[in-house]
């Protein structure tokens, strides 16, 4: 039987209780279906600076990436404001560390989300967005400097940062409608010029058939509430990726429910849900495990190739959705675990009696 290697980093706040939820979901994947997945937890951010003075320790770095891939709740909180060093430290390192240069973020609209948005339901309706953000560039990991007076971020892309992450929206966009809106801010910054002229020449030479327009991010904020289902593929620099997909989450309603992935030119990837440490709710058993569970169910697509799986974990978190049941941030009165638990059981109850594993192709002999 094939045996998965995934590092688990749980970090801080409501990125423990989120990736229990994840781990749980993946162990039921791993007994209902033909293989083994052996999970090795890591501390990261503020837990790992509590116990190394370090937010990314060698030892966490090695295990990722000698893993199959890698799992992240989240990082942070105000109990290391102000220290030496940073819990988010840990988690730039580790994504410059394993190359992670393009984040995979969807934003789907379903029946089961719909009444859950602020917005009226014919904008959301139907919305169905991938955002591509560079993930190892820019002012996040230009030279910083500060005096008494004055400080800087360098915000800095080369040619060949532009290109690789402008393939991974192309081709995404290739198995979707074949639509990529690079959003940048041209008409002001010269690294955003580079962005417009290198994006274009990747499309013209690579990608003629896949459409290519161009906004601006101020107008992307406005057109992401006013217009959302205009949006395909939607192409964008680090800094304005992070952002845009924060507000990009109250289409379906909730920061909860958007997962990632954060994908390289080869070896293990990392899949994280796109919310913080969330500590005005940590301890609490309060948060929205979904965006986790999608971003297990991500992890089963991109990082192992098990693409029935993520349909099937996919289509349990759907099921709950759509039965009525959710956490108090979409008005529910579910708890992270036991809606973790109702993902487990639909995945039980769809797939469990399939025991001699006919329906995957399979023979348990
Ligand atoms: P946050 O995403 O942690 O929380 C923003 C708001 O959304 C809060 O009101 C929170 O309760 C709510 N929220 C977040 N996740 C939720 C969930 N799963 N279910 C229900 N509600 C949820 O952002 P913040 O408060 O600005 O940042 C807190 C800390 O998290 C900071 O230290 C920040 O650096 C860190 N952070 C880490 C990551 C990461 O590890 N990937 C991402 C964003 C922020
Ligand atoms: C995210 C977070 C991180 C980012 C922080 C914690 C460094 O906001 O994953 O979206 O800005 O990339
Ligand atoms: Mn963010």
């Amino acid at each position: 039987m094939k045996t998965y290697n995934i590092t688990l980093l749980p970090g801080d706040g409501v990125g423990r209780e989120v990736t229990e939820a994840a781990r749980r979901v993946l162990s039921a994947t791993d007994e209902l279906f033909e293989y083994d997945i052996r999970f090795t937890e890591k501390p990261i951010g503020g837990a790992a600076i509590d116990a190394t003075g370090d937010p990314l320790p060698s030892d966490t770095l090695e295990s990722c990436i000698a893993s199959d891939a890698v799992f992240l709740g989240a990082v942070g909180g105000p109990k290391w404001d102000g220290g030496t060093r940073r819990p988010e430290e840990g988690l730039l390192g580790l994504r410059k560390n394993m190359g992670l240069f393009a984040n995979l973020r969807p934003v789907k609209v379903t029946a089961a989300t719909i009444a859950h948005s602020p917005l009226k339901a014919e904008i959301v309706r139907d919305v169905d967005m991938l955002i591509v953000r560079e993930l190892t560039g820019g002012a996040y990991f230009g030279a910083k400097t500060r005096d008494a007076t004055s400080a800087s971020d360098l915000c800095i892309y080369t040619v060949e940062e532009i290109e690789r992450v402008a393939r991974v929206a192309f081709r995404a966009a290739m198995r979707r409608r074949n639509h990529v809106t690079l959003v940048d801010k041209a008409n002001v910054l010269e690294t955003s010029r580079l962005w417009r002229d290198t994006v274009t020449r990747i499309q013209k030479a690579e990608f003629p058939r896949v459409a290519l327009e161009y906004v601006l991010v101020d107008t992307a904020a406005m057109r992401l509430i006013q217009k959302p289902r205009a949006f395909d593929v939607v192409l964008t620099e680090n800094m304005f990726g992070d952002i845009l997909s924060d507000e990009a989450s109250m289409l379906p309603g909730s920061i909860g429910l958007l997962g990632s992935a954060s994908l390289g030119a080869g070896g293990p990837g990392l899949f994280e849900p796109i919310h913080g440490s969330a500590p005005d709710i940590a301890g609490k058993d309060l948060c929205n495990p979904t965006g986790a569970i999608l971003s297990a169910a991500m992890l089963l697509r991109y990082g192992l190739g098990r693409t029935d799986e993520a349909d099937a974990v996919e289509a349990a978190v759907a099921a709950v959705l759509a039965s009525g049941r959710s956490t108090t941030d979409l008005g529910g009165t579910e708890s992270c675990s036991s809606f973790a638990r109702a993902v487990v059981d639909a995945l039980r109850h769809t797939y469990g009696m399939s025991a001699n594993r006919t329906h995957w192709g399979m023979s348990t002999a």
